[in-house]
């Protein structure tokens, strides 16, 4: 009796304390303050990110099996001009010179992923390990560490083997959670005595959503209203059992740390006095950020995507919702699974109620009923959606603070691009865009939030997905059209070097000087850029037209030696 009573004020406490871990965000307080002049905690981490796609190119090489994104880009209009990321920056082969970079920068991390096919190139890791891919991160690896750069692996960012697509139709399949943690599991052996950071999806959110739902990133899936639920949920799963792998048989060896990589728009309310508005912006974000933390943290998903998915579901006439369901063993083996949170943000959204009546046309975008807008006076440099809004990275960190227990973040991406057409190194919006939101972020830690590190996104100009090469993210610029893919500086790698040197903003005489000793360098790179051209021309040069007017002229004296000896005959 004694033991009950006990345990019954046992869990009455734990339940106490899980929900005070909870507070209640404030979404009608929006303080827009001046620029905040401080500096960060020491050691706090400041890095810049990749991804493999994107960057390493060798699509083919040393036994790299082929991913969905070497699939989907070979399917003709599914990408800006029909590019695709063979070659990219060339990262496989380049990576020596690129840790030249970070190092010159001082970074302290550099996140990068790690991709599937190169090791698994079938996917399984029954059936065959490429140890010369393998070999490459490991190289990789050692690198950063004998320069003093802490990798931060993320195990999935987008680039899942083709023939797990077709053979079982890639994330629909619940069978990737076991080929999924197999391959983590390879990596926690192979690389796992030298990473600690590690981190299993990258943006799960667009995984689901553009893989499968709407079908603008591969596999290219449109199974609208149920694909992105379904590949979600999967997700979720796979995430949560290489967490217990790592936790079952390499975290005491090992010592590192198992987290997950989510990106998210902020929705702030259009009218922050109206409470429809409020609860149609805490609808957004929890469709898009609560969706996978709140099972990983709280173990169920978002009550609010319960109740709508599960009315919208009912209204068509469906016997079950369309979210798919946790038993009370899976919430509980998902709960908890995340030893940090990294966070990817870019910009905001004001949200609206817009109320879309169940029907045909139901999707994850009509199931949220709210309508997203933007300022007009937003600036937006570079791609269609990316609107630089500072404040709203830090209400995106005291909402993660509120709503997760103020877990240990990461910010794992965040920058913004410019668009093709006018190439200037001299990017003074980008160094605004970074001043701003790292600004945001310092007010955040000065909140309580518990950010220890930031991830500029991203170190070099990439393969930016269904845009293809047309938006550039990068700290460096890259030019794509020369096959030795040359790095430029932007002025933004001075802006970003000044701000880990100080470890912040230190006062303002000095941070009013950095932007303008920044530009003071990148014309010299504008020029040495204009002169690319030329070296392409030059290379032209000398390995086609040199060896063909060549040839020409060996065929041609050859022919008029036959007509003179004929002639003489
Ligand atoms: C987030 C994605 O994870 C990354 O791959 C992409 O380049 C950026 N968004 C910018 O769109």
């Amino acid at each position: 009796m004694l033991q009950r009573c006990v345990l019954r004020t046992y869990h009455v406490l734990a339940l106490v304390l899980c929900v005070s871990a909870r507070e209640d965000f404030d979404w009608t307080k929006n303080e827009k303050t001046s620029f905040y002049y401080s500096t960060f905690p020491t050691g706090f981490s400041w890095g810049a990110g990749s991804s493999a796609y994107q960057t390493e190119g060798a699509w083919n090489i040393d036994g790299k099996g082929m991913s969905i994104w070497d699939a989907f880009t070979r399917k003709k209009g599914k990408i800006f001009l029909n590019d695709t990321g063979d070659t990219s920056c060339d990262g496989y082969n380049k990576f020596k010179e690129d840790i030249t970079l970070m190092k010159d920068m001082k970074l302290n991390h550099y996140r990068f992923s790690i991709s599937w096919p190169r090791i698994l190139p079938s996917g399984l890791k029954s059936e065959h390990i490429n140890e010369k891919g393998i070999k490459y991160y490991e190289d990789l690896i050692n690198m950063l560490l004998d320069n003093k750069i802490t990798p931060i692996v993320i195990l999935y960012h987008w680039d899942l083997p083709q023939l797990l697509q077709e053979k079982y139709g890639g994330w629909q399949n619940v069978t990737m959670v076991n080929y999924f943690n197999d391959f983590a599991n390879l990596c926690f052996e192979r690389f796992g005595h030298k990473v600690k950071y590690w981190m299993t999806f990258n943006n799960p959110w667009s995984i689901a959503v553009e893989g499968y739902e709407t079908g603008e990133h591969a596999p290219g899936m449109k199974l609208k209203g149920t694909g992105a639920y379904k590949a979600a949920h999967h997700i979720i799963k796979a995430h949560a059992k290489v967490w217990h792998t790592y936790d079952m048989q390499w975290r005491s060896k090992q010592k590192g740390m198992v987290g997950i990589s989510l990106t998210a728009d902020w929705g702030e309310p259009v009218d922050i006095t109206n409470q429809r508005d409020i609860e149609a912006a805490e609808r957004y974000i929890q469709f898009y950020l609560g969706w996978f933390a709140t099972p990983i943290f709280n173990g169920d998903y978002p009550q609010v995507m319960k109740d709508y998915i599960g009315r919208k579901s009912g209204q068509q006439g469906l016997g079950a919702s369309r979210l798919p369901v946790f038993s009370p063993q899976e919430k509980s083996y998902i709960k908890g699974t995340c030893d940090f949170l990294g966070l990817g943000h870019f910009t905001t959204r004001y949200i609206t109620p817009k109320n879309y009546p169940s029907g045909l046309g139901d999707s994850y975008f009509t199931d949220r009923d709210l309508a997203e807008l933007v300022d007009p006076k937003w600036p937006d440099p570079g791609s269609e959606w990316l609107y630089s809004v500072p404040w709203g990275f830090r209400r995106m960190l005291n909402f993660v603070k509120t709503q997760y227990g103020n877990p240990m973040v990461y910010v794992t991406e965040n920058g913004v691009s410019e668009k093709m057409v006018c190439t200037d190194l001299c990017d003074d919006w980008r160094m605004q865009y970074f001043k701003d939101y790292i600004n945001e972020m310092l007010k955040a830690v000065k909140d309580g939030v518990n950010v220890k590190g930031y991830t500029a996104w991203s170190l070099l100009d990439n393969f930016e997905w269904d845009e293809g090469f047309s938006e550039r993210f990068g700290l460096y610029y890259v030019d794509f059209s020369n096959k030795n893919k040359p790095r430029y500086p932007k002025a933004s790698v001075q802006f970003y070097k000044r701000i880990i040197s100080s470890n912040g903003f230190p006062n303002q005489r000095e941070v009013e000087s950095w932007k303008r000793k920044a530009v003071e360098t990148c014309a010299s790179s504008n020029q040495l850029l204009a002169a690319d051209p030329l070296i392409g021309h030059m290379e032209m040069v000398s390995e086609i037209v040199i060896p063909t007017v060549s040839t020409l002229c060996i065929l041609l004296s050859a022919v008029f030696l036959m007509f003179l000896l004929r002639g003489r005959s």
